[in-house]
């Protein structure tokens, strides 16, 4: 089959691209620079990588960036009084708390703390509820980074059956909402799965999109996708290798060398999803710092 490899990497450059004009338009015309503050607590390696390049990223469009490292020894009251300080900060108009926090902190109390109209990872009570309604103002990095690769790539998921694998607050539950809405981008008919589905390659084989967003590596194999499918592979895994200098090399949740045999579309790992979740908080952040400019 000639299947089609999505290349993430090019439509983020492209995104970032128009953020970078309108970062640059914005300055010009009402002197704000989009400000972008990312928390990090905690050591963990695959966090702190990601945290460098959003930071890298905002940086290279023209927005102001700061990282804040916090040790893992600090309380929910710690990284909340931060984040309310940042609240008050004029110049800061996104707050991003990097994801997984340490399991002695409360996520939701902590995701709660952050203004909703500064919380450009969408994930806000508030930003939750607005998302359900269809009145998002900052839908999820991944999710809207998917229904983006979608759209450009001609790939209309109106009618078609999606299932989605994975049900977390970040990806699975609001891709499964935003794929489900009336509209461009959405109409589809969607199907959830998780730990708890039952026979789970008889629901993945009635796919005609099928979304991989559970950390499993290489979960998903040609059995269990049905010719022609378009396949999102979510899932960052790291798995070890010795040929590799850093000792491990990243994979999907998705066997790629298989389904690519049997999907019309496919997007890679490294190279598809994650550089687009990067382009959607740039957007997201472009849009809070407009919004604060009216
Ligand atoms: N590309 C990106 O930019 C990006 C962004 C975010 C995350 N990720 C990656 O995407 C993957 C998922 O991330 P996440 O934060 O959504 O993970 P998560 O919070 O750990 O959620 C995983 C979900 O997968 C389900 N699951 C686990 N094992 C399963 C199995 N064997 N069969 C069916 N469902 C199963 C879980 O079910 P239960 O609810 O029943 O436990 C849960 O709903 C990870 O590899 C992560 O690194 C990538």
């Amino acid at each position: 089959m000639d299947t089609q490899i999505i290349d993430g990497v090019r439509l983020a450059n492209k995104i970032r691209l128009q953020i970078s004009d309108k970062v640059k338009n914005l300055k010009e015309k009402t002197g704000v620079i989009p400000g972008l503050a990312v928390i990090l607590v905690g050591n963990d390696p695959a966090s702190n990588v990601y945290v460098k390049s959003k930071q890298k990223a905002a940086k290279d469009i023209g927005m102001n960036a700061t990282d804040y490292l916090l040790s893992d020894t600090v309380n929910d009251s710690d990284v909340i009084e931060l984040i309310h300080n940042l609240n008050n900060d004029k110049l800061v108009h996104g707050i991003l708390v990097q994801l997984p926090l340490p399991s002695n902190l409360s996520k939701t109390k902590i995701i709660d703390s952050i203004d909703p109209n500064k919380d450009v990872d969408g994930l806000h009570v508030v930003n939750m509820g607005k998302l359900m309604s269809g009145m998002q103002i900052f839908p999820p990095a991944t999710p809207y980074g998917i229904q983006k690769i979608l759209l450009d790539s001609g790939i209309s998921v109106n009618s078609k059956h999606v299932v989605v694998l994975g049900r977390s607050e970040i990806v699975g539950r609001p891709i499964s909402i935003l794929m489900s809405q009336k509209g461009i981008g959405g109409d589809a008919t969607v199907t959830v799965c998780h730990s708890q589905t039952q026979n789970i390659e008889s629901i993945t084989r009635q796919a005609d999109i099928l979304i991989a967003a559970i950390g499993r590596p290489n979960f998903v194999t040609g059995s269990m996708v049905k010719d022609g499918a378009v396949v999102i592979d979510v899932g960052i895994n790291r798995v070890s290798d010795i040929n590799k200098k850093r000792g491990y090399k990243l994979v999907g949740d998705v066997f790629f060398e298989e389904v690519r045999e049997k999907a019309s579309a496919i997007t890679p790992v490294p190279g598809g999803v994650g550089p687009m979740t990067i382009a959607m908080l740039l957007e997201n952040t472009f849009q809070a710092a407009w919004i604060s400019s009216l």
